[in-house]
């Protein structure tokens, strides 16, 4: 049987507006994530996928019904549950290697421990000369792929990733979601991927939620069984590169 990770039920989220306008975000949502699930996310802008992703790592409250990790209500955040972020919001003051070992400092880790492991990950992550270097001497890319080691060095059993390869060039996309999938078969994570590219959710998912806006609702979930490494030439992917585009177009 499949253990459930995160369940959502009957989740809403109105934002109130500084004016006192009601944004109704998220309506009705209902999901369930099993261990080892890799679940792309996809939807127009403006349709609650980040408030989704928030809600889930306990930066945010929903305003009706409920998120549970392991069972539990998600009140507040959890170190098992790390989140990855658009902009990698690295520490430009603090070399790659500081940053990621940061969290495990403030988590009570010894600070070699923490440097050890921080190390490990970047390695890992294909960064393993540029651990003394800044942010600023990175690419766009491999600053990318610092905020995915740090993430990870938290050895989290789910990791939340907002649009995280948004900003990159296409090359460099399809790179890191061939190692995405890598770290993932490897250490065996629970993934959760919010992705405006319909192509990247095909590459990435075993199953992929097609959102609709105003309010974000789930249209659709799609279970993709292609094998991996998936062949973009294949007509099944172009096929199912189709049905969800014209999905979003309605
Ligand atoms: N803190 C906030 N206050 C008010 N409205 C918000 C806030 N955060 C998000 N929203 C609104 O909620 C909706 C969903 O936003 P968001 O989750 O960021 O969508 P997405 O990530 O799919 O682009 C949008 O209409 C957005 O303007
Ligand atoms: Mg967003």
């Amino acid at each position: 049987m499949q253990e459930t990770v995160i369940n959502i039920e009957h989740l809403s989220k109105t934002f109130t507006t500084e004016q006192g306008a009601l944004v109704p975000a998220l309506k009705d949502i209902n999901l369930s994530v099993d261990l080892n699930d890799f679940i792309c996310i996809v939807g127009p802008s403006g349709c609650g996928k980040s408030t989704l992703l928030r809600i889930i790592a306990g930066l945010e409250q929903a305003s009706d019904g409920m998120a549970f990790y392991l069972g539990e209500e998600v009140k507040k955040t959890n170190r098992e549950v790390g989140m990855v972020f658009q902009d990698y919001s690295l520490l430009p003051w603090r070399t790659v290697l500081d940053n990621i070992a940061l969290g495990m400092v403030f988590s009570g880790v010894a600070r070699n421990e923490s440097l050890q492991v921080a190390t490990q990950y970047l390695k890992l992550v294909g960064l393993g000369d540029f651990a003394r270097a800044y942010p600023y001497e990175l690419s766009g890319g491999m600053q990318q792929r610092a905020a995915i080691a740090r993430a990870l060095a938290n050895n989290p059993r789910v990791l939340l990733m907002d649009e995280p390869f948004g900003a990159l060039d296409a090359h460099t996309r399809i790179l890191l979601q061939k190692e995405l999938l890598r770290i993932w078969e490897q250490d065996r994570k629970t993934i959760v991927f919010v992705t405006h590219s319909v192509d990247e959710a095909i590459y990435l998912a075993d199953k992929i939620i097609v959102m609709s806006a105003h309010p974000g609702q789930i249209k659709e979930t799609i279970n993709v069984t292609m094998a991996r490494p998936r062949d973009r030439g294949n007509p099944l992917y172009g096929k199912m590169n189709a049905r969800i585009l014209s999905m979003l177009d309605h």
